[in-house]
């Protein structure tokens, strides 16, 4: 099913409202989970929607969140985000981050107590809009096994950074730090596909392919993630005072209580630094120069981050819309707000 941009958020907003969320926290909402299907990044999109309309519906999202700005210092700043919708403290506290670098030159801001924030690039991409470059850190849940150990302990913890160039490109690198995203054997799932061997283990630590059968996903390059996942935390989580490491809320143990989880972003105005046109020219060559480079063999071209993302979402355009998987389509035109079939599952439920 291929669906128009204003369809599928329409759809996807109606959902929310449906469920509980202020028309204007479903549209802020659904306008990130379009801009994640549409740029392919399809396990933090409409395959979520279900999942937070039973979260809201039971309560374990405030609906009309108290939200609050707290200006710790010249450049820093926590905003409580009173277990609202993740993706609406995380945009609110981008913009005034924002604002806070375009006065000072840097602006560090602390989300916490919200619920899940998404794809992250989405906020730093806010940034780099504004021509400021950007880096986000957030948690998610004890899924991935640490280095060495065979329980898991850290989430898919995902790191972004974003940076403007002198033309309309803006490079955005976007990752879980694990090897996949959890919501990537999500999709993987939803389409009733295998994993390749490498994206996570069973009960035992052995790696699989049946996607209901993984117990813990893997840091990526070994030693080196699991340090990725812990800087995550560090920044997100243990100077927030939020819970951190193997204490961060399960995304599905209860839909009727909030998850408390922390999100940072670091804005930094590039005027402060190299100046602001020089930042840009060089990061338009740095594209430029990497687009040059020899593809090595088997790869077509080397490609800046987040341009395959800018490709992928004029290819569906082209093909005739954002593909959508049948199911939440039809979910999606449904008068049902939940299925009821994610409260105390466990970590890798459907
Ligand atoms: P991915 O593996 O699709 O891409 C990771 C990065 O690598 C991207 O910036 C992409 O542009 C770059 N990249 C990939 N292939 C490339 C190539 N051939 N050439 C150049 N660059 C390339 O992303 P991943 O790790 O699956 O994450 C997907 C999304 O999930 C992200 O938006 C992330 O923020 C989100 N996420 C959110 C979580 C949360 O709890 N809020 C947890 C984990 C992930």
């Amino acid at each position: 099913m291929r669906l128009q941009r204003d369809e599928l958020k329409t759809l996807m907003k109606n959902k929310l409202m449906s469920a509980g969320l202020s028309e204007e926290h479903a549209d802020m909402t659904a306008e990130i989970l379009t801009w994640s299907d549409e740029r392919g990044y399809h396990s933090h999109g409409s395959v979520r929607v279900e999942y937070y309309s039973e979260r809201i519906a039971k309560g374990g999202i405030t609906v009309n969140p108290k939200f609050e700005w707290k200006e710790t210092g010249p450049c820093t700043a926590i905003f409580e985000g009173d277990n609202g919708i993740g993706y609406v403290a995380a945009t609110l506290a981008t913009r005034k981050g924002i604002e806070m670098a375009k006065k000072t030159g840097l602006a560090m801001v602390g989300v916490r107590n919200v619920s899940h924030t998404g794809a992250i690039g989405y906020y730093t991409e806010m940034c780099a809009k504004e021509g400021l470059a950007a880096i986000c850190f957030c948690q998610s849940d004890p899924m991935a096994v640490p280095y060495g150990g065979s329980e898991p302990y850290y989430g898919t913890n995902p790191i972004s950074f974003a940076a403007p160039t002198a033309d309309s490109r803006n490079v955005v690198f976007d990752m879980a730090t694990t090897v996949q995203a959890w919501g990537k054997i999500l999709d993987k799932k939803s389409r009733g596909e295998q994993i390749p061997a490498d994206w996570a283990v069973d009960e035992n630590g052995a790696p699989v392919t049946d996607p209901n059968k993984v117990n813990a996903l893997v840091p990526i390059s070994g030693a080196k993630g699991y340090g990725l996942e812990m800087l995550v935390d560090v920044f997100s989580g243990v100077l927030l005072g939020v819970p951190f490491g193997g204490h961060v809320s399960s995304m599905y143990h209860d839909l009727s209580v909030g998850r408390y989880l922390g999100h940072m972003i670091i804005i930094v105005d590039p005027d402060r630094f190299v100046g602001a046109e020089t930042f840009k020219k060089n990061m338009s060559q740095t594209c430029d120069e990497l687009n040059a480079i020899k593809p090595a063999p088997g790869f077509d071209k080397v490609y800046w981050p987040g341009e395959r993302a800018e490709l992928r979402k004029d290819k569906q355009y082209a093909d005739g819309g954002v593909e959508i998987v049948d199911d939440i389509y039809k979910y999606f035109i449904s008068d049902d707000v939940h299925y009821n079939r994610y409260d105390h599952k466990n970590r890798f439920a459907e």
